[in-house]
């Protein structure tokens, strides 16, 4: 019996020691890792935010500091000095082989945002960006087309507010547009914006962006936990968008591969389907089928939230703010008109309003954490050792909340980017779409498109709150990216007598 116990308790301490995850040597500072659940409770209980958890870990631990995310480790880097060399150093440009970016077929991911620094990554990085910049992203081709969909836009705003006495729900009122365009240049294809197919699409993927947790990390060291209750929920939601949005993307490149006329593209997937027919008989081809489904959802992923959420947090600070957005609509009135929707040439002239739009999104960081990096060889940082294979956490949010640089960060102060002159100038540090090698690939866009409805909106009608209910809140909802709360206000248009 006592033996019996003895073994028992041996191959207990055994196994811990055996699944106690190693530090290697001269790694970062960070939390003790245990065996299946790494340094998570720690982290959990650090803040009740990922974003708040990882700054918390700079401020116990420094600049780079590290934990272990069930059983993987990883580093966390905080403050500028530190997020610039990672950012830009070529060995911290991989992505961590997740299980919800592994297509299960081959073993490895397809698409461009979970794909690590490889051949398949750079050939179709730069094609897509080539491209889309051919089909207009960030230039005035694209222009008449995002004005189009504004004006679709602002028609379907007048008749919701004849209906609702001014009062409309913001926080959900750009998704539509956001993806027509995204749509338009990938597919030729522009939506009604009562189409109940994309709305529902919309909805999930709005939905999926919320669902990222620590969970997910087991879920991701312990695929079985997939189908464990408690466990499964946020994953099992994440690879049901999956399946729809992919559904949808599927039927369109089925669509183009009826109608295209190869001599006469259309849009990106005309171009994209020539590539492949080009490249049949290449055995190492990374033009296929699956790569283009896969890169196409990345690109309505990554696209249609951040847009439209930095656009309603936009406007959601307008309303705390009735003094900047008054500021600037008289730019846009000086430089623009009452009548005419701005153009995107329109800003060189509009310091002020460059200088709102910036303080937005520093203050409202909606990309916190970036895409997870991961390191494509040993290395080092700070003269701390980080071997090949670490999770690489870029905390994006320190920098842009850090006082040594902005001096008061939490005040909402467009006049910090601007000159005594009232010149707008971008500090280097403004990185809300990353740096280095994989930056945000729809970085022009994404500008283009903030600016372009953001400017209209308040042009057209001051944003107020609605009258009997408070203030909405600038805490974000948590996920993947960062959403404002359910907000709605009251809009008052602003028509020539009453500006
Ligand atoms: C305000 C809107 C946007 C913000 C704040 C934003 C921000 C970011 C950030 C921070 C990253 C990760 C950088 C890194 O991992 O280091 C990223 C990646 C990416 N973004 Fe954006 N983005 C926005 C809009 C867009 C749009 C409109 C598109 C598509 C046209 C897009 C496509 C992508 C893609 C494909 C990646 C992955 C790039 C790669 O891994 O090579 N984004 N974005």
């Amino acid at each position: 019996m006592w033996l019996q116990l003895a073994l028992l308790v041996a191959s207990v301490f055994a196994l811990y020691f055996f699944l106690k995850p190693r530090r290697p040597k001269n790694f970062p500072p960070g939390p003790p890792g245990y065996p299946i659940i790494g340094s998570i409770p720690y982290l959990m209980k650090l803040d009740s935010t990922i974003t708040g958890g990882m700054t918390k870990m700079g401020e116990n631990f420094g600049p780079v500091s590290s934990a272990f995310m069930g059983k993987n480790r990883a580093i966390i880097v905080n403050g500028w000095d530190a997020v610039k060399q990672v950012l830009f150093r070529e060995e911290f440009s991989g992505r961590p082989p997740f299980i919800f970016t592994v297509d299960p077929k081959r073993n490895y991911a397809l698409g461009l945002m979970f794909v690590t620094y490889n051949e398949l990554w750079k050939t179709q990085r730069r094609f897509t960006l080539r491209r889309l910049r051919d089909w207009g992203f960030g230039k005035t081709t694209l222009e008449g087309m995002i004005q189009e969909e504004i004006q679709d836009l602002l028609e379907e705003t007048d008749n919701k507010i004849k209906l609702s006495n001014g009062i409309m729900s913001v926080s959900d009122a750009f998704g539509i547009p956001v993806i027509n365009i995204l749509w338009a240049v990938m597919a030729g294809k522009r939506y009604k914006h009562d189409d109940e197919k994309l709305k529902e699409m919309l909805r999930r993927i709005f939905e999926s962006f919320r669902s990222q947790t620590y969970v997910n990390n087991l879920i991701n060291d312990y695929p079985f936990l997939q189908h464990v209750p408690g466990f499964s929920g946020s994953f099992n939601q994440f690879m049901k968008t999956k399946a729809h949005t992919e559904e949808f993307v599927e039927e369109a490149i089925d669509e183009h591969l009826k109608t295209r006329d190869p001599l006469n593209p259309r849009d990106f997937l005309d171009d994209y389907i020539t590539e492949m027919e080009k490249e049949t008989k290449n055995p190492s081809t990374t033009f296929f089928r699956e790569q283009l489904v896969a890169l196409t959802m990345d690109i309505f992923n990554a696209g249609a939230e951040s847009t439209s959420n930095t656009i309603a947090f936009g406007l959601l600070y307008m309303i705390l703010h009735p003094d900047v957005q008054e500021k600037v609509v008289q730019e846009i009135h000086e430089v623009v008109g009452k009548d005419r929707i701005p153009s995107y040439e329109d800003r060189t002239s509009m310091h002020y309003t460059e200088a709102v739009l910036l303080e937005l999104m520093r203050i409202a960081t909606i990309t916190p954490l970036t895409v997870p990096h991961y390191t494509m060889e040993d290395t080092t940082l700070n003269g701390f050792n980080i071997p090949k294979d670490t999770l690489v956490i870029t905390n994006l949010d320190s920098v842009n909340m850090d006082k040594a640089i902005w001096g008061d960060p939490e005040n909402f102060r467009p006049e910090r980017y601007l000159t005594k002159e009232g010149k707008f100038v971008k500090p280097e540090q403004a990185v809300q779409f990353g740096l280095g090698k994989r930056a945000c690939l729809g970085e022009s866009l994404a500008r283009m498109n903030y600016f372009l409805v953001f400017t209209s909106m308040v042009q057209r009608y001051r944003f107020a709150v609605v009258p009997g209910e408070g203030k909405p809140s600038t805490v974000p909802v948590q996920g993947f990216t960062l959403a404002p709360q359910p907000f709605s206000a009251l809009l008052i248009p602003r028509n020539q007598n009453n500006s």
